[in-house]
């Protein structure tokens, strides 16, 4: 595996894997490797030849101070992991190479509408921060094919929206979310919850199954679901951030007749505050 933390030394190395033809699939992420993340790759493996993980904790799309000083890294343990999935390169660039310029004047994208609703609406700028640097990190890479994870399902639609709009030519995989044996949904942040917040943040997947069986089970009253959903949550020790039943395409309000839905929420429990989601087909 190589290690690359420049941009030129990158470009370089799968500009010869191009010339030989070889497929390149690329895995954004944070660090803090974990089963989800593994899926990831691993998918990326069976699809590519060669693979790249990028490891970048992104100020841009850090709405608290807090939260980036605190962001769990772990660098050499994650590498220890990408060698044992056979990763051809890990990209962890210092934050300088990404934003070379002062962050405040930078070109960045934006995706309005669907940047401004559930998340958008917690984190003011973050999907801003998160377009910004998955374009940059697709430009830099050019790979054939790009994983992301369904357990951030705003995130999802948002980067499919600005390559489909920008023409950026890359297949995005979604997959699905890897969760722990209690329905907890696997995240970097899971890693600041006490040993009792993580048994009780088993919850929200609770909760969330429980609208879902509901909605499945022919129920379209969503605002009362979501009222009730709430309730159970703050029952639960929770302080609920949104609840929401959602059409899948488009996060839009759904209409009675929408059978495609999502169901997101987020939560606070204690200092971590937790997303998930269930789609409903
Ligand atoms: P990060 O939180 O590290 O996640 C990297 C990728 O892993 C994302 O696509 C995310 O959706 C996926 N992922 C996280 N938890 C998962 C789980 N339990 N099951 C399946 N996939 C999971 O998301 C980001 O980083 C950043 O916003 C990034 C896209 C890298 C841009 O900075």
């Amino acid at each position: 595996m190589l290690t690359i933390i420049d941009v030129q030394t990158l470009r370089a190395q799968l500009m010869e894997w191009r010339r030989q033809e070889a497929r390149i699939a690329l895995v954004p992420t944070m660090g803090n490797l974990h089963a989800g993340h593994m899926s990831l790759i691993e998918q990326a493996r069976s699809r590519a030849p060669r693979v790249v993980v990028s490891i970048f904790v992104n100020p841009m799309q850090f709405d608290r101070v807090e939260d980036l000083a605190t962001y769990p890294r772990t660098l050499e343990e994650d590498c220890r992991k990408l060698r044992e999935l056979d990763t051809d390169i890990v990209f962890t660039p210092a934050a300088k190479a990404v934003y070379p310029h002062d962050m405040k004047n930078i070109t960045r994208v934006e995706v309005p509408g669907l940047s401004s609703i559930l998340e958008g609406t917690s984190r003011p700028g973050h999907f801003t921060g998160v377009a910004t640097v998955v374009a940059k990190l697709l430009n830099i890479t050019q790979p054939n094919i790009a994983m992301f994870g369904e357990k951030d399902y705003q995130q999802l639609l948002i980067i499919r929206r600005m390559v489909a709009d920008l023409n950026l030519p890359v297949d995005i995989v979604g997959l699905p979310t890897v969760r722990e044996p209690n329905g907890l949904a696997m995240s970097s942040r899971n890693r600041q919850l006490t040993a009792e917040e993580r048994t009780q943040a088993s919850g929200l997947y609770a909760v969330l199954k429980c609208i879902s069986d509901r909605i499945r089970g022919g129920e379209r009253a969503y605002i009362d679901l979501e009222q009730q959903a709430r309730c159970d949550l703050i029952g639960q020790g929770f302080r609920p951030d949104y609840f929401s039943v959602r059409r899948a395409s488009d996060l839009a309000s759904p209409a009675v007749c929408d059978q495609n839905l999502v169901v997101v929420a987020a939560a606070w429990l204690g200092r971590v505050r937790l997303i998930d989601n269930i789609r409903l087909h």
